[in-house]
């Protein structure tokens, strides 16, 4: 049985840091929604100049990359028939678990609502089901726990290839990690990357998050299925 996991990894989704709960911006912000800087998620939409002050401000702040990326690795057969087990690893080190038949909101304000409650909580279920989970860890802590077979990173300035092949490769294994960048620009940390055993580029282009998401578990969707055809 192959089982392929994905990870959404150095997603820039993150509350209000502490070096910038004093700005304006974000004071004003948080008064207009009622929460506190911690209850809030950084969000380059509305606190742009601030995140400037912040160090790798040009990953930071972009749940949004989390919402569309998520809803492609949960709105397919491949996840409704528990095909594939998904993760989000951000860039401040937490690990968010997405459960079974988890059915996230479509609308970016609804996301950010439920994941703003997550912050606050830890967990969100319905009944007596876990559908997110949230703690501290590394992307380390994540594949030690994990135990992958290999760890396939996908970035632009890897070995080139392309989404049918990277897929192949994967599913020889029976636990096979997939990894995208949860972030916009950059690339992967240079620790992260000494965690991959592989790392494919698709394209020359720089491709957002989520059409790589998309395009990648299509081609695990199509060859898992015919593995068991
Ligand atoms: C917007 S991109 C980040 C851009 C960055 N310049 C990079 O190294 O690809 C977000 C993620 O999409 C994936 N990605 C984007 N373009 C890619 C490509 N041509 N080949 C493989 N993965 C790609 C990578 O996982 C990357 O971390």
């Amino acid at each position: 049985m192959i089982n392929p996991i994905f990870i959404l990894a150095e997603t820039a989704l993150e509350t209000i840091p502490l070096e910038i709960r004093d700005d304006r911006i974000i004071i004003n912000y948080c008064k207009k929604r009622k929460k506190k800087p911690s209850e809030v998620l950084l969000d380059q939409s509305y606190h742009h100049k601030a995140i400037l002050k912040l160090n790798d401000h040009e990953k930071r702040g972009r749940p949004d990359i989390a919402h569309f990326s998520l809803l492609e690795a949960t709105s397919i057969p491949l996840y409704f028939e528990n095909k594939i087990t998904v993760y989000v690893h951000t860039l401040d080190d937490k690990i968010i678990e997405i459960g079974r038949n988890v059915r996230l909101p479509r609308v970016y304000e609804r996301f950010v609502g439920l994941i703003e409650k997550l912050y606050s909580e830890n967990i969100i279920k319905n009944g007596e089901k876990v559908l997110l989970k949230l703690y501290k860890g590394t992307l380390k802590d994540l594949l030690s726990k994990i135990k992958p077979s290999t760890v396939i990173g996908l970035s632009r300035l890897g070995e080139k290839s392309n989404f049918k092949k990277v897929a192949l490769f994967g599913l020889k294994f029976e636990r096979p990690v997939f990894v995208v960048g949860g972030f916009a620009k950059g690339t992967f940390k240079d620790e992260h990357k000494l965690l991959m055993n592989h790392i494919f580029s698709i394209s020359n282009y720089s491709l957002d998050a989520h059409v790589v998401t998309a395009r990648l578990l299509y081609e695990v969707e199509k060859n898992l299925s015919n593995k068991y055809d």
